[in-house]
């Protein structure tokens, strides 16, 4: 969801503006990925490089997060979504990461769409968590070097579970993935699009979905 801080700087607006209008356009997506009958859809709302921002800028994604879930989860969960975070929100503070977790653990029989939410996520991190993790398993006894595969790696995942992933949008005109989902982005198909993240909407939403529906995927076939 990138493009917020230019789409205020256009108008002679705060950074906050920007993410108060990405957040309407979250609003929109959402809507529409449920139209569509959008099995997950993954939003990356805060990096792990996003600290790197001004204590003011993080202090309004932190608030805006805060006003988000406690507004819009009576309509998330009446639509039949289930949240689901990846990455490390605790480092929010309690406060957030509780209200979080009460979404994540109020809609977790959902079954419509995911929506999962990037939160303090890294993929970087995330592979390094897992090389970890699984170390540990090995000195333990409790897991052989030979019996690590890929179907194991993605078990280990803060995705693991979710079906692979298709398509990856990323607004803007900027063409980098900046440490999102790396291992689960193999086989996706890309799309980079001009719109700033706040200007997206269901019609940008629907076109991406359009665009993905004729590329022709053969992962690594042919
Ligand atoms: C990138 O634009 C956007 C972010 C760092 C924040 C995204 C967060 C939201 C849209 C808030 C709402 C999210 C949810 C899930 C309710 P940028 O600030 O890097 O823009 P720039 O590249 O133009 O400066």
């Amino acid at each position: 969801m990138d493009g917020n801080g230019r789409w205020a700087s256009k108008r002679g607006l705060p950074r906050s503006a920007g993410h108060r209008a990405g957040a309407e356009a979250v609003r929109r997506t959402l809507r529409a990925a449920v139209e569509e009958g959008v099995e997950v859809l993954t939003l990356y709302a805060f990096s792990s490089e996003n600290w790197r921002r001004s204590e003011e800028e993080v202090s309004d994604l932190k608030g805006l997060l805060l006003y988000y879930v406690e507004r819009e989860l009576d309509t998330i969960a009446s639509e039949g979504v289930k949240l689901r975070l990846i990455g490390d929100p605790a480092a929010f503070g309690p406060n957030l990461a509780t209200k979080l977790e009460t979404a994540v653990e109020r809609t977790k029989d959902n079954d419509n769409l995911t929506l999962v939410v990037a939160l303090n996520y890294g993929s970087r991190a995330e592979l390094v968590e897992v090389a970890r993790r699984l170390a540990e398993k090995a000195a333990k006894g409790e897991l052989r070097a030979e019996q690590i595969d890929e179907r194991l790696i993605d078990e280990e995942m803060h995705t693991a579970g979710l079906p692979p992933l298709d398509l990856l949008i990323r607004t803007s005109g900027e063409v980098r993935l900046s440490n999102f989902l790396l291992w689960q982005a193999a086989y996706s198909e890309l799309l980079f699009v001009e719109t700033l993240w706040p200007d997206f909407d269901g019609s940008d939403f629907r076109q991406a979905l359009a665009e993905f529906a004729r590329r022709q995927r053969r992962f690594g076939g042919r």
